[in-house]
C-alpha cells in the first residue's frame, strides 16, 4: 500500500510516496481502515521544516485527518466492517489504529468534506467560543480562504456575526462572497480604513487571526471598543508584538489559544465540540470547502498548491 512519508526535514519537495506492506491485522481493540480521502495543512509544512511545536524526528508519515471504511475489527470490537470512520492515521491507504482512536460517521456522509472539517472547524468554533461573540457583532476573518479562516466565516454566519472576510485575490474574495460571508476585502493593500467604514467607524467586534505579522498590526488599528482579537496562527511568518496601549484605550482582549490545550485541558468541551460539529456538518448546516483534489502520488503538487496561496478551503488527497 502506498505511504507519505517525510524522511528528512526540508520542504514538501522532499516529500516521497513509498510502497510498504498493508498493515498487520487487528489485535483486540483495534481495526483496520481503508483510508478513501484525506486532508493537508498548513501545518504539515512546518511539521516537515521540523520547526512544529511538538517535532517528530523522520522518517514519520505525513499526518492529518482521513475518512475511511472499516475493513477488519479486533475481536469485541463495537463497530463493524462497512462502518464509515474519521481517522488520524494520515497520508496512508490502509491503517490498524485503536478502535477508541477514531470518530464514526454517519453512513452517507460526504467523506472528502468529512476529511476535511476537523482541524478548521474545531479551531474555528473554539476560537469564537473563547470570544464570546454575539449574534449581530461584527467578524473581521483574515486569510479567509484558507482551512481556518473558511471555517470561521462558516460557523461565524451559523453564530448570527456580520462576517467581513479578506483575502490576497479578488477570486478568492468572489468565492467567499458566494459562501456567505457579507463583506470581502482584498487585504493586499491593506484593511483598516474599509473595516472602519464598514462598521460605522468602530472597527471590528472580534478579529480572527491566523496570518500575524503586518496584519495583526494593521488589526490592531480597527479594534472596536471592547472587541477580542483571536490569536490563531502565523502564516505570515512572524508572530507580532502586541502594542498594550492600544489594548488599553480600545478596553480590547488579546485571545491565543491552541486546540491541542482544549484537546489535553478539556478533553470533555472539545468531544462536544466535535459532536456539535458533526451534527451541523449531517444536517448541512455548515458546509466544508474542498478547491482542489489530488491523488496521493501528486502530493508535492498539493503541497505547491498551499504553499503557493491558491488553495480555498482544503486540499483533500484521494487514492
Ligand atoms: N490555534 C490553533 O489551534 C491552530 C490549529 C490549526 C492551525 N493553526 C494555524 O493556523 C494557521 C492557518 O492554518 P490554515 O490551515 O488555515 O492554513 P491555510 O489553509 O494555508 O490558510 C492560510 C491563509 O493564510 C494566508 N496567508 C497570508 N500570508 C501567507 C503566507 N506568507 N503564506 C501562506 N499563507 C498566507 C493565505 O490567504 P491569502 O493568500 O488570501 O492571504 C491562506 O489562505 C497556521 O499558522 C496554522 O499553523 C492554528
Amino acid at each position: 500500500m502506498k505511504v507519505v512519508f517525510c524522511e528528512k526535514f526540508g520542504t514538501h519537495k522532499d516529500l516521497v510516496v513509498r510502497e510498504i506492506d498493508p498493515p498487520s491485522s487487528p489485535a483486540a481493540g483495534e481495526i483496520t481502515v481503508d483510508v478513501s480521502v484525506r486532508s493537508i495543512q498548513f501545518s504539515d509544512i512546518v511539521r516537515i521544516q521540523g520547526n512544529y511545536q511538538d517535532n517528530r524526528e523522520p522518517p514519520f508519515i505525513m499526518g492529518g485527518d482521513g475518512v475511511g471504511v472499516v475493513s477488519a475489527v479486533g475481536e469485541g470490537s463495537q463497530l463493524a466492517e462497512g462502518d464509515i470512520v474519521l481517522t488520524g492515521a494520515g497520508c496512508v491507504e490502509q491503517a490498524t489504529v485503536p478502535e477508541t482512536s477514531v470518530l464514526p460517521l454517519p453512513s452517507g456522509i460526504d467523506m472528502a468534506a468529512a476529511s476535511s472539517f476537523r482541524a478548521g472547524y474545531t479551531t474555528a468554533l473554539h476560537g469564537l467560543q473563547l470570544s464570546r461573540i454575539q449574534p449581530g457583532e461584527s467578524l473581521l476573518v483574515h486569510g479567509a480562504a484558507g482551512g481556518m479562516g473558511l471555517a470561521a466565516v462558516d460557523i461565524g454566519k451559523l453564530m448570527g456575526a456580520r462576517v467581513i472576510a479578506t483575502a490576497s485575490s479578488d477570486d478568492k474574495l468572489a468565492i467567499l462572497s458566494s459562501l456567505g460571508a457579507d463583506h470581502m476585502i482584498n487585504y493586499s493593500d491593506g484593511f483598516r480604513d474599509e473595516v472602519k467604514s464598514l462598521t460605522n467607524g468602530r472597527g471590528a467586534d472580534v478579529i480572527f487571526d491566523p496570518v500575524g505579522g503586518d496584519v495583526f498590526d494593521e488589526s490592531m488599528r480597527c479594534i472596536a471598543p471592547y472587541g477580542r482579537v483571536l490569536i490563531v496562527g502565523f502564516t505570515s511568518g512572524r508572530p507580532a508584538l502586541a502594542k498594550t496601549n492600544h489594548l488599553l484605550v480600545k478596553d480590547a482582549q488579546l485571545i491565543g489559544y491552541t486546540m491541542g490545550g482544549l484537546m489535553r485541558h478539556d478533553p470533555k468541551k472539545h468531544e462536544i465540540n466535535v459532536a456539535t460539529l458533526l451534527d451541523w456538518l449531517a444536517h448541512g448546516r455548515i458546509s466544508p470547502y474542498i478547491s482542489h483534489q489530488f491523488p496521493m502520488d501528486d502530493i508535492v503538487d498539493a503541497y505547491d498548491v498551499l504553499v503557493g496561496r491558491k488553495v480555498v478551503g482544503k486540499v483533500v488527497i484521494t487514492n
